[in-house]
């Protein structure tokens, strides 16, 4: 047997190729694989100083690796290098010094036991002062107490059972002295580690009162939204209340009640989206305004009526610069026993002042809606040159507004509302629309594409 094929030590560092600190972490285990071999061999062959020879003695395993690694290693695993040197050291020491029996060491007195086993103490306190975390501390016990191979197995196998009588008792006080030692400097240390980590992780996770907070931006309300809240304002100061209505709805109360028959021409208009839903189930859509209201507000309530309903619509539009298939309305609603056309147009009057300034008029044109009877779309004079005629109003001087008109008798009759003893009106507004007109945006596209150099332009 040659202790010297193929010994790594023999060979300088820089030539082995290693580069980092997991292969120096190898290599190392790698040798103390071969040492554990060696010796095993050791006891069969009677080579046992050989052994100790090559692996400790002057000129070994240690002197080549000062020599031919720590002192060629480059700068930066040197002193990794150095630790994991003394590491084998000591490993190889204690070996060597508990795989033989005590006679064979000439140990042979109570005194000579002592000064061994104080050897063997102090080899474990520098050990252990050397371990930085619980992997360290892990190999460590295993080394000292592990059950197979640990050195407290080892000196009970080769000391203590092979030695003469009168050495046993002085061998077994030094031994369980020794073992609970490091037992308890395992514990003492194990606490130390964990209480260190734990104070890092405190360290770390530590809330620095006095740094500057996240800085979230909080937005503002989208136009939309403060075109409904301004309308809101207006009709409540009138005592209209504001009711929110549902997006499905059924073809009766988008159509029928309002008394817009299944072939007529209005729904063609005004063609929506129907749900998918399964064969037999009633059809339902998207509502294509938010007249609906009108109805589920009079089937539950009877005079005097007056709300207001803000909400979402939907139509089959493609979109353009005035056209979205998702649009904004507010309808308007107002039924009692004595609600005249003269209480309607000054109403309007009023609203059209307020949302646009003092100085706008309102003219009301003829139009026609199935569920009002007679219809308007309310015009109102340019806000931009006063009337004189400009780009916006098509130089005609008004602009148009929003539909209206009173109830139709008709509309009554579906809601068992006393057509000969109540009068009302009723208004739609394209809220899209409106915000456009007040507000200058040539496209009604900006409003749905987040795009928030537009958004920031209205805080
Ligand atoms: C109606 O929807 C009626 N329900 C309004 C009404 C209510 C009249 C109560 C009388 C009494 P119209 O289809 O004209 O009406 O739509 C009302 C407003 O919605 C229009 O003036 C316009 O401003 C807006 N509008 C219509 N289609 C679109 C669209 N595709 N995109 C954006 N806005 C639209």
């Amino acid at each position: 047997m040659s202790l010297d094929a193929q010994d790594p030590t023999r060979t300088d560092f820089p030539a082995l190729g290693i580069s980092d600190s997991a292969g120096v972490g190898f290599l190392f285990e790698q040798l103390k694989a071969r040492f554990l071999a060696d010796l095993a061999r050791a006891a069969a062959h009677s080579e046992w100083e050989r052994v100790r020879d090559h692996w400790s003695g002057a000129g070994g395993v240690p002197q080549r690796i000062a020599a031919n690694w720590v002192h060629q290693a480059p700068d930066n695993l040197r002193p990794l290098l150095f630790r994991e040197r003394e590491n084998l050291i000591s490993f190889i020491n204690i070996r060597l010094m508990t795989t033989q029996p005590l006679k064979q060491l000439g140990i042979v007195n109570a005194e000579q036991v002592a000064a061994r086993f104080r050897d063997l103490r102090n080899i474990f306190d520098s050990e252990i002062e050397r371990c930085i975390d619980e992997v360290d501390l892990g190999i460590d016990k295993t080394a000292w107490l592990g059950r197979k191979s640990g050195v407290i197995t080892q000196i009970t196998e080769n000391w203590l059972k092979t030695s003469s009588p009168e050495l046993k008792p002085a061998i077994g006080k030094e031994l369980n002295s020794l073992r609970a030692h490091i037992e308890t400097t395992i514990e003492g240390r194990q606490q130390k580690i964990s209480a260190a980590a734990e104070s890092a992780a405190l360290a770390r996770e530590r809330v620095d009162l006095s740094l500057p907070g996240v800085d979230r931006p909080i937005g503002s309300r989208h136009l939309i939204r403060q075109t409904f809240e301004e309308i809101e304002r207006i009709f409540l100061s009138l005592g209209f209340a504001v009711v929110e209505g549902r997006e499905i709805e059924t073809p009766y109360y988008n159509f029928e009640a309002l008394n817009i028959p299944e072939h007529h021409p209005a729904r063609d208009m005004m063609d929506t989206f129907y749900l998918d839903l399964p064969p037999g189930s009633q059809p339902h859509l998207l509502r294509t305004h938010t007249s609906p209201m009108q109805i589920h507000t009079m089937e539950k309530q009877q005079p005097p009526v007056r709300i207001i309903v803000p909400g979402k619509v939907y139509r089959r539009d493609n979109p353009d610069a005035t056209h979205s298939y998702m649009f904004h309305q507010v309808e308007g609603l107002a039924v009692d026993t004595d609600i005249t056309f003269c209480e309607f147009k000054g109403t309007v009057e009023y609203f059209v002042r307020e949302f646009l300034g003092p100085a706008a008029k309102t003219r009301l044109r003829p139009s026609y809606f199935p569920f009002t009877e007679p219809s308007v779309e309310i015009d109102a004079s340019c806000f931009v040159c006063g009337g004189s005629g400009c780009r916006l109003c098509k130089f005609s001087g008004w602009i148009e507004l929003f539909g209206a008109g009173m109830v139709d008798p008709a509309v009554y009759g579906f809601v068992n509302y006393d057509s000969k003893r109540v009068s009302g009106y009723a208004f739609g507004m394209g809220v899209d629309r409106l915000s456009q007109l007040k507000y200058g945006i040539d496209d009604v596209q900006l409003f749905f594409q987040n795009d928030v150099r537009f958004l920031r332009q209205f805080p």
